[in-house]
C-alpha cells in the first residue's frame, strides 16, 4: 500500500539542491527515492542521465488506444540558506499542527507526489486501468532546466502523450483550488563592468576615473520609468490584451490590501497605475534586479574606486513576448546605455517563454484542442467542485516553469496544472512547509481525474 505520508517524508529528507554540486549526494538520494516509489507502482522506471542532473522516467505503458497522460514534476529544490531563519532544520521533516516542513515540501515533493500517490491507489483498485501514465521528473528545474531541451529532443518518441498533468503552480488558499491558465517566463541576465585594472585609491584617482558600481546604477536606475514601466524600446510592443473572462476571474479572487501587505511585510503595494498585485504579477511583464553588488562590503569603510561591479536581473515574460526578441531588445539597451569608460559583458543564464492553455468553452478555445485535454479539464473542473466543496478559478500565474512551453512547442502537448500550493507556504523561503490536508484531498482530486481519463466509455 502507497503511504503518502510516509512517502513525502522521506523526500523531504533527500537535500536534492540542484545549484550547488556540495549536495550531489542528496540528489542521487531524492532520484533514488522517487526510483524506489514509482518501481513499487510496477512502473518500468529508468534513469536518464543529461549533461547536468539526470531525468527520472517511469512508464505504464499499454496500446495505442488507451488515452496517455504525461504526468511532470521536478525533484530539485531550492538552496535552504538562510538557515538560521529555520524553526526546524530544513532536511528534517517536520510535522507541526497539520503542516510538513522542510525545504522542497510544497515546491515540488509534495504537490507531485499527489499525482504518485493517486496514480498508486487507482493502479492498486485496477490493475487493469486502460491509462497509459508516463512520469517524467527533472532535476534542473529550479536553475532553468538547461538540458530539458536536449532530452525532449532524443526522447520525443515516448514523450509523444496526450497532455501533461502537474501540481506545481499556486492556489489562493487551501480550501480554494486554481486551475492554472498561464505561467509567466523568465529571462535571467548577468551584467559585469570592469572599470580600473584594479581597485584604486579613491583619493589618489577619485575625480578622474569612472567608478563602475556609479556606471551600473546609472544603468540599473534607466530599466524603468517614474511610473515604474520597463524602460526599455520595444519591451511592451507584443503584450497582448487580456481576455475579459480571465480578468473575471481574477475579480473571483477577491483582493485585500490589507492581506497582502500582511502576507509580504511591505507597507504600501508598488504597481503601475495601481491595478492591484494579483493583475500585475499575472498579467504585466517585469524587470527585476535580483542581486547587485561590487566594491567593498565589509566592515567599515575602505575608499576604493572598484574594480567591478555586476548585477543579476531577470524579466518575467506574458504571452507573446518572444524570449529571444526580449533578450536582444534588453541586451542591447544595456550596452547602448554603457559609458566608454567602462566594459561590459552580458551573459545569458536560461529561462524560457511564457505559456498559456485556454480550458474548453472560453470565447476564444482555439478548435484543435486534444480530445483527452478537454476530458481532462471537465474531470478536473467536478473533481474539484465534489472534494473541495467550490469550483476551481482559472487563473494564470506570475511564476515560470520554462518546460511547460517546451513541451508544447517540441511535442505540441498542452498541461492541466491544479495548484497544489498556497501563499502560506514559504517557497524559496525559510520555513517551507505543505498543508496535508490539502495534500490528502489532491490525491482524491487527481484520482478522480485520472479514473475519468481512463473510462472511455
Ligand atoms: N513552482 C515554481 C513556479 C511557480 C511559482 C509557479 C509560483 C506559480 C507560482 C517553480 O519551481 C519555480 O520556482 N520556477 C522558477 C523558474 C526559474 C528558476 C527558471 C521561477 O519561477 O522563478
Ligand atoms: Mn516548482
Amino acid at each position: 500500500m502507497f503511504d503518502p505520508i510516509a512517502a513525502l517524508t522521506e523526500y523531504i529528507r533527500q537535500p536534492s539542491v540542484s545549484t550547488d554540486p556540495a549536495y550531489a549526494v542528496g540528489m542521487e538520494g531524492a532520484r533514488r527515492h522517487l526510483v524506489s516509489l514509482l518501481d513499487s507502482m510496477g512502473l518500468g522506471v529508468e534513469v536518464i542521465a543529461t549533461a547536468h542532473h539526470p531525468v527520472v522516467l517511469a512508464r505504464r505503458e499499454g496500446p495505442a488506444s488507451w488515452p496517455h497522460v504525461i504526468i511532470y514534476g521536478h525533484y530539485d529544490v531550492q538552496p535552504p540558506d538562510p538557515l538560521n531563519l529555520w524553526t526546524s532544520p530544513p532536511f528534517e521533516p517536520e510535522t507541526r499542527g497539520n503542516r510538513i516542513f522542510g525545504r522542497g515540501a510544497a515546491d515540488n515533493k509534495g504537490p507531485q507526489l499527489v499525482h504518485i500517490a493517486a496514480a498508486a491507489r487507482l493502479i492498486e483498485e485496477h490493475p487493469d486501468l486502460p491509462l497509459r501514465l508516463t512520469f517524467l521528473v527533472e532535476g534542473e528545474e529550479e536553475i532553468g532546466s538547461p538540458s530539458f531541451s536536449g532530452f525532449l529532443s532524443a526522447h520525443h518518441d515516448i514523450l509523444a502523450g496526450d497532455m501533461v498533468l502537474l501540481s506545481d503552480t499556486l492556489s489562493p488558499s487551501s480550501r480554494r483550488i486554481a486551475i492554472t491558465t498561464g505561467l509567466r517566463g523568465v529571462l535571467a541576465l548577468e551584467v559585469e563592468l570592469i572599470g580600473p585594472r584594479m581597485d584604486l585609491h579613491s583619493g589618489i584617482h577619485g575625480g578622474a576615473v569612472l567608478n563602475p558600481l556609479q556606471a551600473l546604477v546609472d544603468i540599473c536606475s534607466s530599466l524603468h520609468d517614474r511610473e515604474g514601466r520597463v524602460n526599455i524600446p520595444g519591451f511592451y510592443d507584443d503584450v497582448i490584451p487580456v481576455p475579459d473572462w480571465e480578468r473575471q476571474e481574477v475579480m473571483r479572487l477577491g483582493f485585500s490590501i490589507e492581506e497582502y501587505r500582511n502576507l509580504t511585510g511591505v507597507k504600501s503595494i508598488h504597481t503601475v497605475d495601481g491595478i492591484s498585485p494579483h493583475e500585475a504579477t499575472r498579467f504585466a511583464p517585469t524587470l527585476e534586479f535580483n542581486g547587485i553588488g561590487g566594491g567593498y562590503q565589509g566592515e567599515g569603510s575602505k575608499t576604493i574606486i572598484p574594480h567591478r561591479a555586476s548585477a543579476k536581473i531577470t524579466c518575467r515574460l506574458v504571452p507573446n513576448q518572444d524570449y529571444e526578441t526580449i533578450l536582444k531588445r534588453v541586451a542591447a539597451t544595456l550596452q547602448e546605455r554603457c559609458p566608454a569608460a567602462v566594459e561590459m559583458t552580458i551573459k545569458e543564464g536560461g529561462g524560457g517563454g511564457p505559456y498559456r492553455v485556454v480550458p474548453p468553452g472560453r470565447p476564444d478555445t482555439p478548435t484543435e484542442q486534444s480530445e483527452v485535454l478537454v476530458r481532462a479539464f471537465g474531470a478536473a473542473d467536478r473533481a474539484i467542485e465534489q472534494v473541495f466543496g467550490e469550483r476551481p478559478l482559472y487563473l494564470r500565474e506570475g511564476g515560470s516553469i520554462p518546460v511547460i512551453e517546451e513541451l508544447r512547442r517540441v511535442l505540441g502537448m498542452d498541461s492541466l496544472m491544479i495548484g497544489m500550493f498556497t501563499p502560506e507556504d514559504n517557497l524559496h523561503a525559510p520555513d517551507e512547509s505543505m498543508d496535508l490536508a490539502l495534500y490528502e484531498k489532491g490525491i482524491e482530486v487527481s484520482q478522480r481525474i485520472l479514473s475519468q481519463l481512463a473510462d472511455t466509455t
